[in-house]
């Protein structure tokens, strides 16, 4: 009996999307409002599932208080209130996108998630725009 158990969380960033290899141009064409050479800000909200049997003797899939405290010292430590592009390692060379930053958060909570759960990243950059990655 598999089920899936999610917790949500929320963090603040700012971002820009570019290309350093192209022209102002091509970059205010292609990322519009998001090229913005200043940054700007979004709300976060963050999804994240794990899916896997029932322990029968706790009767959990994944401890949430545990879930919890991985999600606050590999993802909102790391992100809430930064810059993206200039702190946070992985974004020193690749663009910020909601995309992207789902991919980055899957890979650092991948490891540090029992390898018999799936787990699956949901991430809101706005409360209408949201991206899904489960590798
Ligand atoms: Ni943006």
């Amino acid at each position: 009996m598999k089920v899936t158990v999610s917790r949500k969380a929320h963090f603040n960033a700012a971002h820009r999307l570019f290309r350093a290899d192209w022209s102002a141009a091509k970059n205010e064409e292609v990322f519009g409002k998001c090229n913005n050479p200043e940054f700007h800000g979004h709300n976060y909200e963050l999804i994240v599932s794990v899916r896997g049997e029932v322990d029968p003797v706790t009767g959990y899939v994944v401890d949430l208080k545990i879930l919890k405290d991985l999600i606050k010292s590999e993802i909102e430590e790391p992100f809430d209130h930064k810059n993206l592009n200039t702190q946070v390692p992985e974004f020193k060379t690749l663009n910020p996108t909601a995309e992207n930053i789902a991919v980055v958060i899957f890979n650092r909570l991948r490891p540090v998630i029992d390898q018999n759960l799936d787990l699956k990243i949901t991430l809101f950059e706005t409360p209408r725009n949201f991206v899904e990655y489960e590798g």
